[in-house]
């Protein structure tokens, strides 16, 4: 679709993207001058979008990023939830999300109507979300969380409130096991790390002995339990960087290899596969973005992300609880 509307601008500019990557990377650059734009990436993003992006993070960093700006146009190059988090801090300015239809399998577990009887089921609990939802189960929610602070934020909660956490049962396991406090769970998971091989990791532990296992706690229990270390994908990339281990195997999307690589050099990464060896522990929305994509929506200034004024500042205020309590 996107494509098919190259032929018809009739802007008099290019009709296509420069086909030499080197040439795609100067045009995003003037591109991005033109607009004042800045482009944030998430760490699962392609290794090219990584390298033209002014700033690559985790879901918080991001939002912190997007919060702090003063750029006019913001070119989320992640996922829907991620790119909609930004609009819901930024109303005046234009968000920009190369492929609108880069969803999220979490998101998509949990629609906006079950999780308002879900909490309505509960009316004692504190509903606390993890970030990767919609704007419409945000706005149902007390609370937001990423992987990154989500222990922390709970551990803050009054003592005699029960908690609802979702929509992420895995990370909501791992948050109860860290922080002590009982949570309610929605029944929700990633698809791409409940895809990850218990096989293929115990072979790469074997051949290997020596090597650190990182892995993002949206990873199953019986994953985590063979874990070393366990945090949000930046957190990952910081214990690489400390750690005296010689080597990594890393349970969690393939994209932050590129980082890890970049801050590492020198010591081996290897990352596990999903069961039968399928490719499938490489996030399909994520990868939906590619370059030109992101060239065609610096030019196009769309797709945008919009959204009802009203839900965007019932939506605002459980992320701005988040943004208040980890700082
Ligand atoms: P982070 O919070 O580590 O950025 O993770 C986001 C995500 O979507 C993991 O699948
Ligand atoms: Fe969503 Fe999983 Fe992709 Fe993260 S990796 S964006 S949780 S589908």
């Amino acid at each position: 679709m996107v494509f098919a509307a190259i032929q018809n601008t009739g802007t008099g500019s290019v009709a296509s993207p420069p086909r030499h990557p080197q040439d795609l990377r100067a045009d995003i650059e003037r591109l991005r001058r033109e607009r004042n734009a800045v482009i944030l990436a998430h760490y699962y993003q392609d290794d090219a979008i990584q390298d033209v992006a002014d700033f690559i993070g985790d879901s918080l960093e991001l939002a912190r990023k997007a919060a702090s700006t003063d750029a006019d146009v913001i070119v989320f190059c992640g996922v829907h939830f991620m790119a909609e988090t930004a609009k819901i801090l930024n109303p005046t300015k234009t968000v920009l999300l190369p492929d609108l239809a880069a969803g999220c399998s979490l998101a998509d577990a949990c629609p906006a109507d079950a999780f308002a009887a879900f909490r309505a089921e509960h009316p004692e609990h504190i509903a606390v979300s993890y970030i990767n939802c919609s704007a419409a189960v945000k706005a149902h929610s007390d609370l937001i969380c990423t992987s990154s602070n989500a222990v922390d934020l709970v551990k803050q909660l009054p003592a005699d409130r029960p908690i609802l956490f979702g929509p992420d049962e895995n990370l909501g396991r791992w948050v109860q096991a860290q922080s002590g406090r009982e949570l309610t769970l929605w029944p929700g998971s990633c698809q791409v790390h409940v895809a990850f091989s218990e096989q293929a990791l115990l072979q790469l532990k074997l051949e290997h002995p020596e090597a650190e296992v990182l892995a993002h706690p949206e990873c199953q229990q019986h994953l985590l339990d063979l874990a070393d270390f366990i945090g949000s994908t930046s957190k990952l990339l910081h214990r690489a960087e400390a750690s005296p281990a010689q080597s990594f195997i890393v349970l969690t999307e393939p994209g932050i290899l590129h980082q890890m690589r970049l801050k590492v050099p020198g010591k081996p990464f290897f990352e596990v596969p999903g069961a039968d060896g399928c490719s499938c522990n490489a996030c399909p929305y994520m990868r939906l973005n590619t370059l030109e994509k992101l060239w065609l929506c610096l030019r196009d200034m769309a797709p945008a992300i919009e959204m009802d004024e009203a839900l965007r500042q019932r939506a605002l205020a459980p992320i701005q609880r988040m943004l208040e309590m980890s700082r």
